[in-house]
């Protein structure tokens, strides 16, 4: 079946995208850095965000820790009608994605593979560079997929991850709404002169948080070294999960459901998220629910 893709510009013929609800989740707000490209190009899709703000940062948790929230948040979205999920955290992504994408029978889209796809196009030296959580540089989650991707690929130049540095204060000064503060400027200097050193041209935003920091880190880089954030990448593999949804709608599976606005959950406190989430997404982020995880 042809399905068309239809986003502002209306119906043209082609199946209404729209009536589909995504449950997202992050440690925190870094996920709304995906919500935005997401919103941006579906608006009539409706998320049910979910942010582990009492568990945050995930930098420094366990693979098991990772795997555990995972399972919960994601039956939690389930639960709430979400008919796939975007994986809006790296860490997660990196250590968790693979067994639970096994545990629940609906599409997952994780940070990685788009992100190494994102970055495998923008570079033109071959030398990719990626900062990140401490737990997703550990996981080798990156440089395993830049791999994986050229070994399908004949060809070309050499590519290659050549440096992988960890921010973990970079987590808490963006949950804490500092990210235009001096602190975090000092902080990136001294993140970053390894990667200015590695002589990378293009350099993956391997945590959703990151974003929020990007105009710091691109001031400091530079102008022509490329920021790659996997968001775009991940809108795309959501373009073509929604497809495959309205053909299981069409075909009887499912019944149709109206489109509804977005839902924000929280673990911790609802007001700091909303406070921070608003200055991504100006007036979007309200009625930020708390769930109590020993309901
Ligand atoms: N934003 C998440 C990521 O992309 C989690 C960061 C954290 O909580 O340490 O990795």
């Amino acid at each position: 079946m042809e399905v068309q893709l239809v986003t502002e510009a209306g119906p043209r013929g082609g199946i209404k995208l729209a009536q589909h609800v995504i449950g997202m989740f992050d440690s925190g707000v870094g996920g709304l850095t995906v919500m935005k490209e997401i919103v941006t190009q579906l608006p009539d899709v409706q998320i049910i965000y979910f942010g582990d703000t009492a568990r945050v940062p995930y930098g420094n948790r366990s693979r098991e820790e990772l795997i555990h929230f995972g399972e919960e948040i994601i039956s939690f979205l389930i639960e709430q009608g979400a008919e796939a999920i975007v994986v809006a955290c790296n860490t997660s992504s990196a250590n968790a994605v693979p067994v639970l994408r096994e545990q629940f029978n609906l599409p997952l889209i994780g940070t990685i593979e788009p992100g190494a796809k994102a970055a495998i196009q923008a570079t033109a030296t071959g030398n990719i560079g990626l900062i990140a959580t401490e737990a997703t540089v550990r996981s080798k989650a990156y440089s395993s997929a830049v791999r994986r991707i050229l070994s399908k690929r004949r060809g070309g130049h050499a590519i290659e991850l050549v440096k992988a540095q960890a921010c973990p204060l970079f987590v808490p000064l963006v949950e804490a709404g500092l990210s235009h503060s001096p602190e975090a400027r000092g902080i990136a200097r001294t993140y970053l002169a390894p990667i200015q050193e590695a002589q990378v041209d293009a350099l993956i935003l391997g945590c959703t948080h990151y974003p929020f920091l990007a105009p710091v880190i691109q001031e400091i880089l530079g102008e022509e070294i490329i920021l790659v954030d996997p968001a775009q990448a991940m809108t795309e593999e959501l373009k073509e999960v929604l497809k495959q949804l309205e053909y299981n709608r069409e075909s009887g599976q499912e019944t149709h459901k109206a489109p509804g606005h977005h839902r924000f959950f929280v673990s911790g406190d609802p007001v700091l998220f909303e406070r921070v989430g608003n200055t991504l997404l100006p007036g979007q982020i309200h009625d930020v629910n708390q769930v109590n995880w020993n309901r």
